[in-house]
């Protein structure tokens, strides 16, 4: 019997360790098989292309290259490529992960055709609609027809939507199947070794949402914090290539350069990066997907931002909320630094096995 093909589809770096363990599990299947699809929202090196290799996963076949560009320029962009190919594909489904341009673009074109769309990561909100992530969430999810939840959160936010039970799957955290999946291969990179560092002496950094980077103000007032912090605790930063310009652009990348004990680093792939984080004493970040690592591997994380998404985190793991409040930033770096790493309960469903449960949801449902 002909299997039917699954597309997933994936265009930037939080994306990548989501698709890898269905498509594990896809390709085990008796029915199933997997097609994978790069939208090239991301397309440097250490922006996508280590993270193929990190994570084991095939060269995609299907390329879009769409680059960047603003927002309606970039989603547009994806949004024809996908027509395109799920025309000539004509896949029995296409899943779609996380909430970034992507993410919508092919919900949208799949939708469109009435090719069935499963959300993975479905049903966080944040309740800000200035973030284009929560946007592209709440599209995605109107737009779905299988709705994958990684935290009771979810489950609340869709069935308030309007979202049918039928449709609502929580079934857990891919992200952290990956997590497991890899951890021997995480516990033995070198790079702490490459970069000199000690476990537990440092702190990691990653910033990238434009509240916090694109403008010169709170640039300004983020270096400010650092200061604070690293009077504490070294922090070493892989940045992202949007902070990097948008740093540059507002004239300040000398003073970032040349704060004392600011490591300012090229952006890692995934296995040195999972390495740095579990090891690292805190975690100062603006991210969703590290708010959620660092609760499974029990490292304090403060979230640099109004809200979250990820309320589970806060609830039952080890994020906090500090904005960009010097004063919550430095009374939770003084807390973290003087408490061991702390023990975790495992968050129900984040415990390696996310993606065989959507594989079986699958299977029954196409
Ligand atoms: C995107 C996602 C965000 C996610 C982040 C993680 C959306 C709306 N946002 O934001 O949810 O947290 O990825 O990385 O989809 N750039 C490069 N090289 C690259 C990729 C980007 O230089 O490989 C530069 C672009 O030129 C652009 C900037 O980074 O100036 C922003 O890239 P873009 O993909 O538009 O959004 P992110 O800010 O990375």
């Amino acid at each position: 019997m002909k299997k039917l093909s699954v597309m997933l589809v994936a265009g930037a770096r939080p994306n990548f360790m989501k698709v890898a363990p269905l498509w594990r599990a896809l390709r085990s299947s008796h029915r199933l098989r997997p097609v994978m699809v790069h939208t090239g929202q991301h397309y440097d090196f250490l922006m996508s292309d280590v993270f193929f290799r990190d994570l084991g996963l095939p060269k995609p076949k299907l390329c879009l290259e769409v680059g960047s560009g603003t927002h309606a320029a970039q989603t547009s962009k994806i949004l024809s490529g996908l027509e395109k190919i799920f025309l000539k594909e004509k896949p029995a489904l296409v899943c779609v992960f996380g909430d970034v341009n992507s993410t919508l673009a092919a919900a949208l074109a799949a939708a469109k055709l009435r090719i069935p769309v499963a959300h993975i990561e479905a049903g966080l909100r944040s309740g800000d609609r200035s973030m284009p992530e929560e946007i592209n969430r709440v599209l995605t999810d109107r737009l779905a027809d299988l709705l994958f939840v990684t935290e009771p959160s979810g489950v609340r936010n869709l069935k308030k939507e309007g979202v049918p039970s039928s449709k609502i799957f929580h079934v857990g955290n891919v992200m952290i199947d990956t997590l497991f999946y890899h951890l021997t291969r995480i516990r033995r990179s070198p790079i702490l070794r490459k970069l000199c560092l000690k476990p537990r002496a440092y702190g990691v950094l990653t910033l990238h949402r434009p509240s916090n980077v694109d403008s010169r103000a709170s640039l300004r007032h983020i270096l400010r914090i650092l200061k604070a912090v690293t009077s504490r605790i070294p922090l070493v930063y892989p940045i992202h290539p949007r902070s990097y310009k948008k740093i540059t652009a507002a004239g300040l990348w000398r003073d970032f350069k040349d704060l004392p004990d600011l490591r300012v680093i090229d952006p890692l792939g995934y296995t040195d990066f999972m390495k740095l984080t579990a090891e690292a004493v805190l975690v100062l970040t603006d991210s969703g997907g590290i708010q959620e690592e660092s609760t499974s591997l029990g490292v304090p994380c403060l979230t640099m931002r109004e809200n979250t998404e990820r309320p589970v985190t806060l609830e039952e793991g080890t994020n906090r909320l500090v904005g960009t409040d010097l004063k919550k930033i430095i009374t939770a770096t003084d807390r973290a630094l003087s408490k061991d790493h702390v023990k975790i309960r495992s968050l129900r469903f984040w415990d390696g096995n996310a993606s065989r449960r959507i594989l079986k949801i699958l299977e029954k449902k196409l």
